[in-house]
This record gives structure tokens, sequence and C-alpha cells, in this order.
């Protein structure tokens, strides 16, 4: 069954659910929200951001917690500092400011109160959303489509393409070993042509031998409104909490949903190494430091031994 609703409409709204703890990342998360650390030079969320606006959102709509201002304050106007950086002279400077959200973008803050899961966080945007297809964007998955310094379409691009000549919603998801289906939503597919496939069962963090396949969700995703009244009627599952996944499982009883093997290299920054990979990945492709962050790393690995410098 196809909803007329969300047949060829362009995604416009994205939703970040920003009101996780980050207690992994303690004790830099004390103070610093997990998606403010730094990837080089942007914080985590400029990146889920970008790809959100290269897909062709304007409207941005962060659930964040009560506790947590420094998202806000980040995409907020900086009047002070623009004045001063203005006065310096120092227009590049300048242009970084203020190119946080381009012209035309907005960001709405939504609170969530409790933490009671990704799926309550989702809904928690719903009075924003309202009653068309949207996008959702876990900052922690930092996803990058570039080849040899040629950058191509994000996922979230991809996705919503697919999505509006589809009409579908559209998952991304990746392959991952067997033993870590039980840090992912896990899809079970029919017709999988190596790029999509629709989904006919999802689970939500399976122990490795309850796993219907080893296709990971990632945290990308094109929903259709439906999904809100479903959440609506979602009673908490893995872990206690009210998960996307199990919406997204009775929203598939009802609506075509697809899974997407997306292009492109995803970072899970919400591990140290991820964060770390991460990092050294965009180093070594920025346009100003990858010549020094190369010999950096060369010389770090040979004075370690683990490489040989001879
Ligand atoms: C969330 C989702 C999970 C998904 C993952 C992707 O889990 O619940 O289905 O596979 O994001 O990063 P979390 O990592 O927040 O526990």
């Amino acid at each position: 069954m196809q909803d007329a609703r969300t047949r060829q409409r362009r995604i416009r709204k994205a939703v970040f659910p920003v009101a996780g703890l980050g207690t992994r990342f303690l004790p830099a998360t004390k103070t610093v929200p997990k998606e403010m650390l730094p990837i080089v030079d942007r914080p985590l969320i400029q990146y889920a951001v970008d790809e959100a606006i290269e897909a062709g959102c304007d409207t941005l709509v962060f659930v964040t917690n009560r506790y947590k201002h420094a998202v806000a304050d980040y995409f907020d106007k900086a009047y002070e500092l623009e004045q001063k950086l203005e006065r310096a002279g120092k227009a590049e400077q300048l242009e970084l400011v203020r190119n946080v959200l381009p012209p035309g973008v907005r960001a709405v803050f939504v609170t969530q109160a409790e933490a009671l899961g990704l799926g309550h966080a989702v809904l928690c945007a719903k009075p924003v959303v309202g009653d068309e297809p949207f996008a959702v964007l876990l900052p922690d998955d930092l996803i990058w489509n570039r080849q040899k310094g040629v950058a191509g379409p994000g996922a979230l691009k991809q996705m919503a393409d697919l999505a509006e000549a589809s009409g579908a919603s559209v998952i991304a998801t990746q392959d991952v070993p067997r033993e870590k289906t039980g840090s992912y939503g896990i899809a079970a597919t029919e017709s999988f042509n190596g790029r999509q496939g629709r989904i006919t069962a999802m689970v939500e963090k399976p122990k490795p031998e309850d796993a219907p396949s080893t296709l990971a969700v990632v945290g990308r995703y094109v929903l259709s409104p439906r999904i809100f009244d479903l959440l609506e009627a979602t009673t908490p599952g893995a872990g206690g909490e009210i998960q996307l996944t199990d919406a997204i499982s009775a929203l598939l009883r009802e609506e075509p949903v697809l899974a997407y093997r997306f292009q492109g290299t995803r970072f899970d920054c919400g591990t140290h190494i991820g964060l770390i990979e991460a990092t050294i990945r965009h180093a070594l492709d920025h346009e100003a430091l990858s010549d020094a962050a190369r010999e950096t790393m060369q010389r770090a690995l040979g004075e370690m031994g683990v490489v040989d410098l001879d």
C-alpha cells in the first residue's frame, strides 16, 4: 500500500537526535556534548548537517535535552564574534562562522524531556515535521563519500533520490560481521539487487545466532510520516527503550521500506576508534593539512617502531 502523500515529495526536514549523554566519551563529554567533538576543524554535528543540506533539507530539527545548550549556541548567530572578525578584517574566519548554516536553512530545537530511546526522540519532532516524509540522521555515524579526493553525493542525497523516485521509506544499511549484530538494527530483505531491496523484517540488536541477516542499519533514514502514529503505539523494546527499529517493523507491514547500501565510508564516531579513524582520514584528505598530517603520522609510526622509516 503506497500513500499518495509520500509519493514524489522532496525531503525538506531533517531530524537530528542529539539528546544522548555521550557517556562513552567521559570525561570530555562532562561539559562538551558528543556532537560537538571536533573531527579536524568542524564538530561532528556539522558533518551531518552539511549532508542533510546537500540532500535538499532546509529545516533542521534538533532533538536535544534541557541541559545541552552548546548545539543550539553553535547554530545561533554569533553577533559579537562576527563584529570582531569583521573589524579585524578576518574575512576568511568570518565566512567560516557565518556558513555554519547557509542562508535559507533554519534550525529548530525540540526538547526530549526524558531519555526514553531513539524512537521516542524521533517522535518528539512530530510537531515540527508534520505530515511529510523526512530524514533522520544520527551524527555519530559520519559518512563520507570520497574516492581519491573526489567527492560523490552524500549518503542522504543518494537516499532522498531513491525515496523520491520510489515513494518508499529508505533505510541506510551496510554489511557487518555476524558477531557485531548485537550493536545494530538488522534488516532482512527480499530481492536485494546488491544496492537495494525491500525490507521484510527488522530486529533491534539481535544476538548473532538470532540475527535474520548481517545487513545492519546505519544512522540515516528517510521515513514516511506514518512512522509517528506507529511510534506512538510502540512499547519499550531492546534495552527497555522505545526503538525506532520496532516502529519501522510495523511500518513495513503497511508501506514499502527499502534497505539501501549506500556508496561511501561510514565511521562509527560513537566509539573511540571510529572517532580516531575519522580524524585521521579527514586530516589526510584536508586541503591545507594533508601533507603535514601525512608527515606527522609517518614520523609517529616510525618513532614508535610500527613502520620502518628506512
Ligand atoms: C541506533 C539504532 C540502531 C542502528 C544504529 C546505527 O543504535 O537503534 O538500529 O543500527 O543506531 O548507528 P545506537 O547506536 O544508538 O545504540
